[in-house]
Parts: structure tokens; sequence; C-alpha cells
């Protein structure tokens, strides 16, 4: 077969917006020859530290202070590599981004959520990866960060609530974390659980959500190349507000899929029913594609307020402007009925 180069075959903009991202010293040479020489070959789940309470070996002698990541996991660009996304809009301020958040185990109010999360312990962190898998494995949070290429995505984020920002993830592919647990051939569907610790999220003390949080995924739209876990943002590591350590971008789907503080994932062949189709199913669908044609009960998703632009509202794009990518997903689907 001729050989194709991967600017060829890979969507333009996600080609234009990746950037292999290296961590800053601390982290052994080995380490960063893994990243940049084996793009889609995460190391076995075999090498990850499997159990809770390895954290420390895991970190292969980085000071790791118990409440935050270890800062030699930290990124070595601190910045974004462009002003815009690949349509021209301008990439969103680092404070717009981290002081207008919807974290509902911290706060309805999104300028509460940074203040009230501060203190949230992000390290030490395991996310178990089990179900319909040949291989299930507790991974620690550094090797995902260590062993899966990092990699910049600015992507739009689209609300279902009609606000917008455009944010410059720092992340890795969801397919290569599936793919090193081997899913079975009866999985079908992907479900993820947010962390459950009230002592800490305030909000998780109310009944406002059926906590954790969940959602999920049709395994074909988890396997995407855009489907990303988000580890960082603007090159940092994430803050807590935005879900740190890890949380995932779905960016063709309203937010409320982009699960944060990820703690369980698990393959399945039922379709998961999530947090928000729970609360209200007529309101937030399992798809919850992004689509101007479909309102909102309560409003209109024709357009969005872009937050930090002046003047008036923008019209929102199906698939918020990632159509060409995904749109074939749902080939033969009424997307009224499957909202
Ligand atoms: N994940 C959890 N665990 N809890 C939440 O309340 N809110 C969702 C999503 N992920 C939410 C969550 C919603 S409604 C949106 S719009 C996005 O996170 C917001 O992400 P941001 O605050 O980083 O912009």
């Amino acid at each position: 077969m001729q050989q194709i180069d991967r600017s060829e075959i890979t969507p333009k903009h996600v080609f234009l917006s990746r950037r292999e991202f290296m961590r800053a010293a601390g982290v052994s040479a080995g380490v960063v020859a893994l990243a940049a020489c084996a793009p889609s070959a995460p190391a076995a789940p075999a090498a990850s530290s499997a159990v809770a309470g390895e954290a420390a070996v895991a970190t292969g002698g980085l000071a790791a202070a118990v409440g935050t990541l270890p800062a030699a996991l930290a990124f070595s660009e601190p910045t974004a590599s462009a002003a815009t996304d690949e349509l021209g809009d301008k990439l969103n301020k680092f404070d717009e981004i981290t002081n207008y958040n919807n974290y509902y185990e911290f706060s309805l109010d999104k300028e509460e959520v940074a203040p009230l999360s501060t203190n949230f312990t992000t390290y030490p962190w395991q996310v178990e990866v089990t179900g319909l898998v040949n291989k299930p494995t507790t991974f620690a949070i550094e090797d995902l960060i260590r062993n899966f290429p990092q990699e910049e995505r600015i992507y739009r984020l689209r609300c279902v609530e009609a606000w917008s920002m455009v944010i410059p993830w720092v992340g890795f592919n969801l397919s290569a974390l599936i793919n090193a647990v081997e899913p079975k051939a009866e999985a079908k569907y992907v479900e993820f659980l947010s962390v459950l610790r009230p002592e800490e999220m305030p909000g998780q003390k109310t009944s406002l959500l059926d906590w954790p949080y969940s959602e999920g995924l049709r395994l074909d739209e988890a396997m995407h190349d855009l489907t990303i876990m988000a580890t960082g943002m603007y090159g940092e590591l994430l803050t807590p507000q935005q879900g740190a350590p890890l949380r995932l971008v779905v960016p063709w789907k309203y937010g409320f899929k982009s699960i944060k503080g990820i703690v369980k994932i698990v393959l399945t062949d039922t379709q998961p029913v999530s947090t928000w189709a729970m609360a209200a199913p007529r309101e937030y669908g399992f798809y919850a594609n992004v689509n101007p044609e479909v309102n909102h009960p309560r409003w209109s998703q024709a357009t969005e307020r872009r937050i930090g632009e002046l003047g008036g509202r923008r019209p929102t794009l199906p698939f918020n402007g990632y159509g060409d990518e995904v749109a074939s997903l749902y080939a033969g689907m009424s997307l009224t009925a499957n909202f």
C-alpha cells in the first residue's frame, strides 16, 4: 500500500494544532524518548503502577507532595502554540478559562468553583480502566502523563447553556488508553465516573445530582481521534476547577459530556445512563452533539455567547464546527430523535 504522510490523513485543524509536549526537567531521558518516538504506542499496562499506595514508587523518585501533582510532571512549554483556532477565533485567556467553570461538585456558581477548589487533592490519583477488556488496569496519573504522548489540541468548548470558549488543551488520545487495556469484541460503550469525595467537594453534600457525576460515549466516539483525555491547558497541568488531574474533552458535543476528575472508566455492552440524562432525560440526551437545529426545551441552541467577546451572539455551528471529522459517525441516524 502507498505510504501516506500523516499530514494528509489527519484532519487539517488537528494537524495544525497538534504539538507534542515534553515535560520539564526531572523526567528521565528514556521517558522523554518514548514520548517523542512512539506517538501511538503507550507503555504496556504492566508497566503502570497497579494499585493505590504504589504512587511513591511510580513517581520514580520525583519529589511528590501529597495534594498536588509533582512539579517534575509539569510541561516544558507553559504557553499555547497559536493565538487562534483553525477558524481564526481567538483563544480565551487563561483567567477566563479558569474563573468561569461548571463543576457542580463544588458549586452551582461558576465564579465560586475556582476559590472553592483551590485545595482539592489531585495527587496521588489513580484511574481504573475496567469492564469488557482483556487487561483491566489501574493507572497512576503520573504514568498516564509520562507514558502517553501529550499534545496540544486547540478546541472550541460549547456549553449546553449556550456559551463557548476556545481552549488550548494538553492531553492524549483516549483511543491510546483504551487500546492499552485491549477492549473485548462485545464492548460497545464507555462509561466514565468522577471522583466521589464529599469531604473536599461541598456540592456532593447536596442531592443536586446523583453523585458521582457520570458520562458515557459510544466506543467509536471514544476512539475518535478528536476525543482526548486532558491533563493540561496553556502548557500547564490542569487546575482543580478544570477537572484536574484528568478530564475528558469531546469537542463536538455539549460541554457536559466532558467529565472532570475521572477515577474510573468502564467498557460495557450497554448504553450508560449519564448523570444529566438521569436528572432530566427530556433535556439532556445521551448523544448531546452540538446542534443549532435542535433547541434545548427551555432555550434556543441556534446562537451562542463567546466568553470574553463584546457585542452580539454568534451562530452555533453543527457539531461545534467539527462536522467534517465526525458527522459520518451518525450516518443514517436521526439527530433529532438522538439528541
Ligand atoms: N464534570 C463534573 N465532574 N462535574 C460537572 O459539574 N460540568 C460539565 C463538564 N464536566 C461538570 C463536569 C459542564 S456542564 C461543562 S460545560 C464543562 O464541564 C465545563 O468545563 P470548564 O469548566 O472547564 O469550562
